[in-house]
């Protein structure tokens, strides 16, 4: 299936020069999505995973269907302040400034295999601050999965020791 039909691009959104790859469009068509989580889901299936993480908020369209696909729980990675119980945290870089993620302290065991999901593969910041928060509480990172990476960014470079998948890539 062609999956990248489904992406709108959305010009100089949310500023200039920005090319914005709009998933909503994908999501909002039934079929396409499920067609769409399943080819993420199958990239999985060998690898044994116990759990999926993936943050917010994009990272739960794609892991949560993920999940109930591969029949194994979620776990949620949110901005500070997002979670209710205790947590551990990271700084992560942004284009301006920094802000933190934070995961559940008893969210992942020692030794579970982890698969980390999340729409969009962009710098690679997000998932290498998801990845210090599951690999701190002793997860095994046997994969990584996007719907779309961003191919002129160097964010496969710096996942480069990890399993990676994407479903499309944009060049
Ligand atoms: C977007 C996207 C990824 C991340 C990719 O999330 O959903 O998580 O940026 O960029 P990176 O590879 O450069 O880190 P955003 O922080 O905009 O949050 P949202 O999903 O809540 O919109």
């Amino acid at each position: 299936m062609d999956f990248k039909q489904h992406i709108t691009i959305v010009e100089d959104y949310p500023k200039e020069g920005i090319r914005f790859k709009d998933i909503t469009t994908l999501m909002q068509n039934g079929p396409v999505y499920k067609a769409a989580i399943d080819e993420m889901a199958a990239f999985a299936r060998d690898k044994q995973v116990d759990v999926i993480v993936g943050p917010e908020a994009r990272g739960f369209v794609v892991g949560c269907p993920m999940a109930v696909a591969l029949e194994v729980g979620f776990v949620p990675v949110r901005k500070a302040g997002k979670l209710p119980r205790d947590v551990i945290s990271v700084d992560y870089g942004l284009e301006y400034g920094k802000d933190q993620l934070t995961i559940h302290a008893d969210a992942i065991q020692k030794g579970q295999r982890v698969l980390i999901t999340d729409d969009l593969l962009a710098t690679g910041g997000t998932i290498e601050a998801t990845i210090n928060l599951v690999e701190q509480l002793g997860g095994i990172v046997v994969g990584i999965v996007f719907l779309i990476e961003l191919g002129y960014l160097d964010g496969r470079q710096r996942l480069d020791k990890y399993d990676v998948y994407s479903l499309m890539t944009f060049q």
